[in-house]
């Protein structure tokens, strides 16, 4: 692997502004460092889009974020994380390491879950990949996975609509599937669900616990930086957020993931 320093931005990618929840957790655990978020905005969404599709634009990405000379890069988005890791992990094996929302989140079901049954629920993409379902059985901890794609929810959400009613039936229409029944857990697979995670808590009247990946990952990105001794010391530098494809709505919307407003720059993916 190349020589990495501190001072190297961290390269964060999702479809669109629904991995901005992961940035924002990044950045909550790790203050000193800069991000450079790269928002697919003009492919969005990914949840229903093929494998192939999928991997090309991880990979122009990838390219992104490696010339923005980025130590690391974390996939903050469910479906590319099933569609891509492993491609783009071989693609940048000699320059950084890649880090997925999937992997961190499957370790902490199976330290915290074992023996128990647990829902997930995330895109088509991510559902149809059984990735989940493949890495839970592999860890051997005596899990039942029950998986239901909830497609509804990534367009309900950047819409704007949550805390509201028709976010209400929309979420219980979907929680109240018999396949997600008895659970003890359920796991948020998609970056989107954290802004619903509440109405999803008062659904279950806080009886199951809803297990959303943005501090699972910063946690996991903070132990590799710090293995590696990369994790930047100082506070200096900014953040930068590019998106593939610009409109008012999007930057106005970063304020709902990221917690704060924040200016996106346009970075067509195709030059
Ligand atoms: N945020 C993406 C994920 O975690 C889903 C959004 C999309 O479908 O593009 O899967």
């Amino acid at each position: 692997m190349a020589t990495l320093t501190k001072a190297q931005p961290i390269g964060v990618f999702d479809s669109g502004i629904g991995g901005l929840t992961v940035a924002h957790a990044i950045k909550q655990m790790m203050p000193n460092e800069n991000l450079i978020y790269f928002g697919d905005t003009a492919h969005l969404p990914y949840g229903d889009k093929s494998e192939a599709a999928i991997q090309a634009y991880s990979i122009k990405i990838a390219d992104v974020l490696m010339k923005k000379n980025c130590k690391v890069i974390v996939i903050a988005c469910n479906s590319a994380s099933s569609a891509a890791y492993e491609l783009l992990k071989e693609y940048v094996q000699h320059s950084v390491k890649v880090i997925n929302v999937i992997d961190p989140m499957v370790n902490w079901v199976s330290e915290n879950f074992h023996d128990c049954t647990v829902g997930l629920i995330g895109t088509k993409r991510t559902i149809q990949s059984g990735i989940y379902a493949k890495k839970i059985d592999a860890s051997g901890r005596n899990i039942i996975l029950h998986s239901l794609p909830t497609p509804l929810l990534v367009p309900m959400i950047e819409e704007g609509f949550f805390n509201n009613k028709i976010s209400h039936d929309i979420i219980a229409k979907y929680l109240r599937d018999p396949l997600l029944e008895k659970i003890d857990a359920l796991i948020l697979g998609c970056t989107h669900y954290p802004l619903v995670k509440r109405e999803i808590l008062d659904f279950y009247k806080d009886a199951v616990t809803v297990l959303d990946s943005s501090a699972i990952v910063a946690k996991a990105l903070y132990d590799y930086l710090a293995s590696q001794d990369l994790l930047k010391d100082e506070k200096n530098g900014q953040d930068h957020f590019l998106v593939s494809d610009f409109t008012e709505s999007f930057e106005a919307s970063t304020k709902l993931f990221f917690n704060e407003a924040v200016q996106l720059e346009k970075h067509p993916l195709w030059n």
